[in-house]
């Protein structure tokens, strides 16, 4: 208990000291493999691929790949290696290389694929001069030089667009055995590796890495001809488009639990998602390295002003566009998809199309979230509830921390601060709102608690280097972790979350996973060891070392098992009949399958509010839509006009939560001057308005796999003064949103790509690009609808989502050059499965000069809602129509019209159409 006492205090004193401890984490020269081979770049490459060896079956080239040192005129091969290259489906080719007969096998990353990548056709085209060249059933040629290796991917153009190993960096360091006594008897040094500082352990601090297995890097650099920019690789906190790394750390990706995490920074935090994108006006292209280890990228942006111009024509050959990456992990095997665009959507969805989409989210969770660390009790849970409704502000969910439970073990209750969860939770159900509980996977080590001693008895925790049960420090004090790994472990923590398991929680009871890095208090980088062991299938022949998997191969991957174990217990609990909702901090490929994410544990400041947008974006377009920010920020109090900045921002941002850290001052919205309490209130009252648009973009989104959140270089990839533009964003194709995130403000510069005209949505005047000054008092969110577009909004307020299921729509036509404008409508029962029983609607509406029609886009679905059609509002109209009639189920009714000329609007009162079914509304001019 003294340890655990110790932990608190340091804890508690780091608290109101403003920046991240940088000690506590590695740089790339404390991190022995980032070292010893940032510096790797040889003249030429020794891998070679043996032409001889060569098979093509289906979409796959196999072949042998050697290594030999180029000054050894005997050519000895010194290493085997094998080589795959597979075409996919959708300009997606896949390059992998392992060792050929591995001392044991090499990790390859479990979870991040949704299931074994569609194959597309790879015909062999010719070999010879060195060369083999194939091509993928849409024309997108593969060049391979076998010596030195290199692979080239050429656009549908013949250009090439993206080269592996151009820069010689492909490395993929063979395993070897230990021996007891390093030997040289021949004298000429050969064995001096083994003795090499750090091959077979290596110290950080305090912490001792026994590195078991040496050393056992890979490497690999990406060259993108033609980009102006690269994007991805979040989670990081220093913007949307990268920057060169040459001065400084590269970028570093491994799931950490950074305390008071600073900004602009190439550290890592919470999250790894190892892709990149690549864009330029000649396409977009992208990479996803499929690799859960410890992983540095380095960045060269040779269009960059800071790269001398003599070093870009010396690498480049002239070239004025370029960005170089190389991609360095501690173990594994090089494993590169290659996504061949061509625009960013393409590429956005090519990675999608690998590594999943969101699910449908239940509606709920686009509405406001309420939490704090923590809802002390349950007449503070009643009372905040009780205030969202005297304030009139929609709500839909309230949040419990940790404080909820026994002694922070998780899956009880504390009995005197929540003796009668059940019915707190159907208090809050009455009115239609939900609650969202922490569940986190550090498990107390205390006699007497189920899950400790079931996990102890069955053996189902993680173990430290020695075999034993690893114990680590977190929030319950001595804890050990769940192998999630093991499919009976899995298994078994799934059923945890069954009603009969986890009593008080319905299916109205949503779920938080945190600290799932996982934080450990005392562990190396506050995470687990890398020495620690988990779970790999029993196979014939394989044991000591090659019987299990040490932490250092799966731990970006360690936080994606225990969200899937959740997510199954989730649906499992309810039969499957319902959506649940889960909210993770540690982020990996594959993620967004099973969760929502949040960045972490921020700070009510003004840049922080400001990151939020590039943090959300780069988490995005690598696959996790469903994204936010804590609203106000955790550590620290946010005054008046930052919280109110917040709230407007993230009313527009995909994951809408407000959260807090214990030891700050309460701000729940009343707690405000009445005027910045009414300015809270617009904004979440504008978001629930909304709220039909933003899941019919995240049902969308399950169908096409873009992102809900998006870069403007997304819709406008021509235009580069878009390219860099970080803070400001568009929603769909249609909304642009440009958050206040400086204080006192009194104008903000706005970018507005296209012909436009964008129109405010708050006045419907229209606005041409590509800059203008916008004017803002502090009630002004500057939001605006792209012409060509039409919105649903609904305009009654109620106290959340579910109350609105019925309440009417209207249509926000704003028209384009031509007078037209496209839209689209999703509308199910917010809550079930039942969609995928065609129990939906998915309209399609259209506006023309002469029509307006509402028509079901999807064959056979069907939803009987009793939503209907209050209102068009029609902006940017030029000529005023005469008369227009509705049309619906054979009848005619004529519509009542009032033009507003100072706007050039006009408004279609009470059309009262249902949209459970097709309607059409004509003009007469
Ligand atoms: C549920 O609501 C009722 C009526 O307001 C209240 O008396 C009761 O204490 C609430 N229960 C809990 C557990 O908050
Ligand atoms: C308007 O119509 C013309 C002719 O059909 C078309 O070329 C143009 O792209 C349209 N403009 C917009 C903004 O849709």
């Amino acid at each position: 208990m003294k340890v655990w006492a110790l932990v608190l205090v340091a804890a508690f004193v780091i608290i109101g000291i403003s920046a991240v401890d940088k000690n506590k984490f590695k740089t790339c020269s404390q991190s022995g493999f980032c070292k010893r081979l940032r510096p790797f770049k040889p003249e030429k490459s020794q891998y070679s691929l043996n032409l001889d060896s060569i098979l093509v079956h289906g979409n796959v080239l196999s072949a042998e790949v050697v290594t030999i040192d180029a000054a050894d005129e005997k050519r000895t091969v010194l290493w085997k290696y094998a080589f795959k290259l597979s075409a996919l489906a959708d300009g997606t080719f896949r390059v992998e290389l392992d060792e050929a007969d591995p001392l044991y096998p090499r990790y390859r990353t479990q979870l991040a694929l949704d299931g074994e990548p569609k194959a597309d056709g790879l015909k062999l085209i010719s070999k010879d001069d060195g060369k083999v060249i194939l091509v993928n059933t849409q024309g997108h040629k593969v060049i391979i030089t076998s010596e030195p290796l290199k692979l080239e991917f050429l656009d549908l153009n013949g250009e090439v667009a993206v080269v592996l190993n151009e820069n010689s960096q492909l490395l993929v360091e063979p395993l070897r055995a230990r021996r007891e006594k390093v030997e040289d008897e021949d004298g000429d040094g050969a064995n001096q590796l083994d003795d090499e500082e750090g091959t077979w352990s290596e110290t950080f601090q305090s912490h001792h890495d026994s590195k078991p297995r040496g050393n056992e890097a890979v490497s690999l650099d990406v060259v993108f001809p033609d980009a102006d920019h690269v994007y991805g690789i979040p989670e990081h906190t220093d913007g949307l488009a990268l920057k060169t790394t040459t001065s400084g750390d590269p970028y570093r990706l491994y799931n950490l639990d950074v305390f008071e995490y600073i900004l602009d920074s190439r550290m890592a935090i919470y999250g790894s998602v190892p892709v990149m994108y690549a864009h330029g006006p000649k396409r977009t292209v992208g990479v996803f390295w499929h690799n859960s280890a410890e992983t540095w990228i380095d960045v060269v942006n040779y269009g960059e002003g800071n790269v001398v111009s003599s070093l870009v024509n010396l690498v480049t050959g002239g070239q004025k566009k370029r960005v170089d990456a190389r991609f360095l992990s501690e173990s594994g095997i090089v494993d590169m998809f290659v996504l061949m665009g061509s625009t960013p959507g393409d590429a956005f969805r090519q990675y999608t199309a690998l590594t999943g989409t969101t699910p449908l989210p239940p509606k709920f969770s686009l509405g406001y979230h309420q939490c704090r660390w923590n809802y002390m009790d349950e007449a503070d849970v009643r009372s905040v509830d009780e205030n969202f409704d005297v304030h009139d502000i929609p709500m839909d969910s309230i949040w419990l921390d940790i404080e909820y439970t026994n002694k922070k073990m998780y899956f009880t209750w504390d009995v005197v601060k929540f003796p009668r969860p059940a019915e707190m939770v159907a208090n809050l159900t009455a009115k239609g709102r939900k609650m969202v509980v922490i569940v986190d996977p550090h498990i107390k080590r205390e006699p007497g608690y189920f899950l400790h001693e079931d996990a102890t008895e069955l053996g189902y925790y993680v173990k430290d280097r020695d075999g034993k049960d690893y114990e680590g420090w977190c929030w319950p004090g001595s804890s050990s972790y769940p192998d999630f790994f093991n499919p009976v472990v899995s298994r078994y923590y799934s059923d945890r979350y069954r009603f009969e398991n986890f009593p008080g929680t319905s299916k109205d009871v949503h779920l938080w996973n945190d600290m799932n890095e996982p934080s450990v208090f005392n562990g190396p980088e506050v995470t687990m060891p890398k020495d620690c062991r988990h779970y790999k299938p029993p196979q014939d022949g394989l044991e000591g070392l090659a019987a299990y998997w040490e932490h250092r191969h799966v731990h970006n991957e360690y936080g994606l098992w225990n969200l899937r174990a959740t997510n199954t217990g989730l649906l499992d609990r309810a039969d499957g009949v319902y959506r649940p909702f889960l909210l993770t901090r540690a982020v990996f490929a594959g993620t967004q399958r099973y969760s929502a994410v949040w960045t972490g544990d921020n700070t009510a400041e003004w840049s922080f509010l400001a990151a939020s947008v590039p943090m959300c974006l780069s988490l995005a377009i690598a696959g996790n839509s469903f994204c936010g920010s804590d609203v106000g920020g955790f550590f620290k109090y946010p005054e008046a006009e930052l919280m109110t900045r917040w709230y407007q921002a993230a009313a527009f941002q995909p994951f809408f939560r407000a959260h807090s850290h214990i030891e700050t001052k309460r701000r729940e919205p009343w707690l405000y001057p009445a005027a910045t309490t009414a300015l809270i209130r617009d904004a979440n009252r504008k978001r629930y308005a909304l709220l039909d648009f933003w899941y019919t973009l995240f049902y969308e989104h399950t169908v096409d796999g873009l992102p809900v959140m998006r870069p403007l270089f997304q819709h406008y990839p021509d235009e580069p003064a878009t390219y860099p533009i970080d803070d400001q964003y568009l929603l769909g194709d249609a909304l642009l949103v440009k958050p206040v995130t400086t204080a006192g403000a009194s104008s903000v510069e706005v970018y507005l790509p296209g012909d436009g005209p964008w129109y405010d949505v708050d006045t419907y005047v229209p606005h041409k690009g590509p800059r203008i000054t916008q004017p803002v008092t502090i009630s002004k969110i500057p939001v605006y609808q792209r012409g060509g577009t039409i919105v649903p909004r609904r305009e009654r307020v109620r106290r959340s989502s579910a109350l609105m299921a019925d309440d009417p729509f209207t249509l926000v036509v704003a028209l384009d050059a031509n007078n037209s404008a496209r839209g689209s409508l999703y509308i199910d029962d917010g809550e079930t499965y039942e969609y995928k029983n065609n129990k939906y609607i998915y309209a399609k509406i259209e506006f023309g000069p002469d029509e307006m029609t509402y028509t079901l886009a999807s064959e056979g679905a069907q939803y009987p809602t009793g939503a209907w059609l209050e209102r068009v509002v029609v902006a940017g109209i030029r000529a005023a129509p005469r008369s227009a009639r509705l049309q619906q189920d054979g009848r005619q009714t004529a519509l009542q019209m009032t033009l507003h000329k100072g706007n050039d609007v006009l408004v279609l009162r009470k059309p009262a159409a249902s949209m459970a079914r097709p309607w059409t509304i004509t003009f007469a001019y």
